[in-house]
């Protein structure tokens, strides 16, 4: 058997008793030709190997340059270095892969979080990167942890549908027709559109933009489901909140109504921010102060007022503030930010979209926590949400958070069918192509609700990176699709 390996960040915690160990990671310093820092990636924490001198041939140690990696055997000793508790006296060392120092991009400094996109294959190797993404490992635990823990059952809804779940027309276009001009053309009906009953599926379809449709057909079943899954949206925004290709999670509730489903949303939010500061302290920690580094940069009005880990321990202990849209407009349009004219987009009065400005402002000027914004008016969302008494508004819900803006979507939905195809027909949403939706109102029909949280977005809340593209591995950004 090849590994009969010690974590480094297990063997970190043990008491040195000259216990016999073989360690394998990366090298990610050699210096005085005898202290090696190697990294296996289970820790920011290096463990300091001791190839003593005299011990090793020449040739082996010129091997030993950064990033190569190794296999040792040795002995744990208390260390007398500064910062370690214990080191490893190397007695056997093996050159599992050579690394050429001259070609290795990555060098013991600080590169740059745009730099480090450019090899966002070999990004994991640094602290930064190490640290983000053990965070989302575990933020993606815990999101299953939660559910389950409630007995929400786990649903995969398809990625490859024929529906466009929020009538946003943002999609991917999934096909395996030809798109030449020569002897394999597309196939096109008389009046010049392409005739999809040629296609794979035999009818156009698209990469799912939610699960949330399928998710309701589930929770009308189970009583409470989840989806957690990859999303895409066509969307043409080159900013650092959007990606074309992301995660979602999708609770989707029986006899939920919006309270109860906003209360739910805080829960959970509250519950990934908790899993992660018990669970991943020493790289919040690490993100903190490199966080708290970065902002020494900037003039002092630019500065957060908390640290990161202030600024979630403030999250945890804080009721989100709950207001509906129309009190939301009101705030905003009395505010001397929009008096003085400062919102690119002005506050025009009481049915207009928020852009995430407005939404910024609310979260990190006004309430200074996040916020849950509820019931917008109708004509801004979409089809699915349940229509309030007021004939003007939905039973609709955003969370918006402080850096980040709209990080959960959701609603109640309209549960009754004549009011929700008179809904469809007004926005001209194909109700025969949705008979299998509205079937769950057809059959049993009950008060439901559910919401979407973009997974990137929370984790990006947790580490505080500000671009959404160094929280996920390899991020699609429009013209971006490299690895
Ligand atoms: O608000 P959205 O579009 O809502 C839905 O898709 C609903 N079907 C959810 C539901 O009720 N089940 O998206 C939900 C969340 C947003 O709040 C945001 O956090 C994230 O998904 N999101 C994105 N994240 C990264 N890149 C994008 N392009 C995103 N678009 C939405
Ligand atoms: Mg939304």
């Amino acid at each position: 058997m090849f590994n009969k390996r010690v974590k480094i960040k297990e063997l970190l915690t043990w008491e040195p008793k000259e216990q016999e160990v073989t360690v394998m990671g990366w090298v990610r310093t050699f210096r005085n030709n005898q202290f090696i820092a190697l990294n296996d990636g289970s820790t920011n924490n290096n463990l300091q190997v001791v190839a003593e001198l005299g011990k090793f041939d020449d040739e082996l140690l010129k091997r030993i340059t950064t990033s190569a990696s190794l296999k040792v055997t040795g002995t744990v000793l208390a260390s007398l270095g500064k910062g370690q508790k214990l080191e490893l006296k190397a007695t056997a060392i093996e050159i599992l892969g050579d690394s050429d120092a001259e070609k290795y991009p990555l060098q013991p400094k600080k590169h740059s979080l745009e730099f480090l996109r450019e090899i966002a294959h070999l990004r994991f190797r640094t602290n930064t990167f190490g640290s983000v993404f053990r965070i989302r490992h575990s933020l993606a635990f815990a999101v299953h942890k939660f559910f389950n823990d409630k007995g929400f059952v786990y649903m995969h809804t398809p990625i490859i549908t024929a529906s466009d779940a929020e009538g946003a027309g943002e999609m991917f276009k999934v096909t395996t027709l030809p798109f030449d001009e020569g002897k394999n053309k597309t196939p096109r009906n008389e009046d010049g559109t392409v005739n999809f009953k040629d296609d794979f599926f035999g009818r156009a379809t698209n990469l799912t933009v939610s699960g949330q449709l399928e998710g309701e057909l589930g929770a009308t079943a189970f009583g409470e489901i989840y989806t957690f899954g990859p999303t895409f949206r066509a969307e043409n925004s080159n900013t650092a909140r959007h990606l074309a290709e992301f995660w979602m999670i999708e609770p989707e509730m029986a006899f939920y109504d919006l309270e109860d489903n906003a209360n739910l949303a805080e829960e959970f939010i509250k519950y990934l921010i908790r899993y992660a500061m018990d669970n991943n302290r020493e790289d919040l920690e690490f993100l903190a102060q490199r966080l708290a580094d970065e902002e020494k940069q900037l003039p002092q009005d630019k500065r957060s007022e908390l640290g990161l880990i202030e600024k979630l321990e403030f999250v945890l202990n804080n009721d989100f503030q709950r207001l509906t849209y129309t009190e939301a407009i009101d705030i905003l349009k009395e505010s001397n930010h929009n008096k003085k004219k400062k919102f690119q987009y002005p506050i025009t009065g009481w049915g207009m979209d928020l852009q995430s400005e407005h939404e910024r402002y609310l979260v990190e000027k006004h309430f200074k926590k996040p916020v849950i914004l509820m019931n917008y008016p109708a004509a801004i969302k979409a089809f699915y949400m349940r229509q309030n008494e007021d004939g003007k508004t939905v039973a609709a819900m955003d969370i918006l958070a402080p850096g980040i803006g709209e990080i959960v979507g959701g609603s109640q939905r309209e549960e009754r069918q004549d009011r929700l195809e008179a809904r469809m027909k007004e926005m001209h949403i194909p109700i025969e192509d949705l008979w299998w939706y509205l079937d769950t109102r057809r059959f049993g029909t009950v008060p439901h609700a559910g919401f979407g949280l973009g997974f990137e977005r929370m984790v990006q809340f947790v580490t505080g990176m500000t671009n959404i593209r160094d929280v996920i591995a390899f991020p699609r950004t429009p013209g971006s699709a490299e690895f």
